[in-house]
């Protein structure tokens, strides 16, 4: 642990700032590698008077700022770590960052899921971090999940996120596309959710550079109209869920009225398009008859 004077490291602080980027990533930065809290922050700034202990030294920490600003990398794939829900979790290039609106898929499944006793068998496709996969394993402890990713390298991220959290053997990993490692489990699940790449090929092309050149493509990019993950999953989703089993689905935000179409094709029942935050329709969910 180093020890510097609040003043000394506020006068730093400020100093960094002055060269760019969001206060939001600045503290995140502080908080994972420098041990310095968001509440320890706040304390701070009102009272400026002490010493602060820090676990990195500040040159060590100004040149991974640095490397934020310059090379537009992302502050989470910097110090390896990603807040997601109420997880910590580890990330790297190879797993897509968790984003804040994705949390609402979790909310949607206890929604529907009204008692976290329930013996649950869910699926998840394209976990990535596990983010998804995880945060429901441990809100229905005596749930069965099997969670899929055409990645190793992703899964073994998931599968060290879920064993920082559990104990338990609820939570299996597969690696395959989409459906194909779940064979055995046809006609079994409660739930199948999925929050697959659906970025149309032009937007794609377009995505800032902090997106495009640091996050995985597999994750994002979702054939030219976006939508090739999506039919192939809805598609064979009625071969997988039971009996008026769900299937939940993360999309683009102009993608809800076509992803609908394509539920209905598939002879889905009890449609709807979920707004996240922003009011923008980001889940389409349905049952299977
Ligand atoms: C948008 S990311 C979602 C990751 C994570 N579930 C989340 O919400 O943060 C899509 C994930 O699908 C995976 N993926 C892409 N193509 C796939 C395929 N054909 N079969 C299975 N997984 C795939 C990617 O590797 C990536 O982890």
């Amino acid at each position: 642990m180093l020890c510097i004077s609040i003043e000394e490291f506020l006068f730093w602080k400020k100093k960094q700032l002055s060269k760019g980027g969001d206060i939001q990533s600045f503290d995140f930065l502080l908080d994972c590698m420098g041990g310095v809290s968001t509440s320890e922050l706040k304390l701070i700034s009102i009272n400026s008077k002490g010493n602060l202990h820090l676990k990195k030294s500040l040159e060590f920490l100004e040149s991974v700022w640095d490397d934020h600003l310059i090379k537009s990398c992302p502050i989470q794939y910097l110090c390896g770590i990603s807040f997601w829900r109420n997880l910590k979790l580890k990330v790297t290039n190879k797993v897509l960052i968790p984003r804040p609106e994705t949390e609402l898929i979790v909310d949607i499944v206890l929604n529907i899921f009204r008692n976290k006793l329930d013996k649950l068998f869910f699926a998840e496709l394209g976990t990535g971090s596990g983010a998804i996969s995880i945060a429901l394993a441990l809100a229905y402890p005596f749930s069965k999940g099997v969670a899929t990713d055409i990645e190793q390298d992703a899964l073994e991220i998931a599968t060290k996120n879920f064993i920082n959290y559990s104990k338990q053997s609820n939570l299996k990993f597969y690696c395959g596309n989409w459906w194909s490692p779940l064979e055995s489990f046809k006609g079994k699940l409660d739930l199948a959710i999925s929050n697959p790449p659906y970025i149309p090929r032009d937007t794609y092309e377009k995505l800032p550079k902090e997106v495009k050149y640091f996050e995985p493509k597999v994750a994002l990019l979702g054939g030219e109209d976006g939508l090739k993950h999506i039919r192939e999953i809805i598609q064979k989703a009625p071969l997988f869920l039971k009996e008026n089993g769900w299937l939940i689905l993360e999309n683009h935000f102009d993608q809800s009225e076509k992803v609908k179409q394509l539920l209905v094709k598939y002879k889905f029942t009890s449609i709807e398009v979920v707004k996240d935050l922003s009011g923008i329709g980001r889940f389409t969910i349905g049952r299977y008859k």
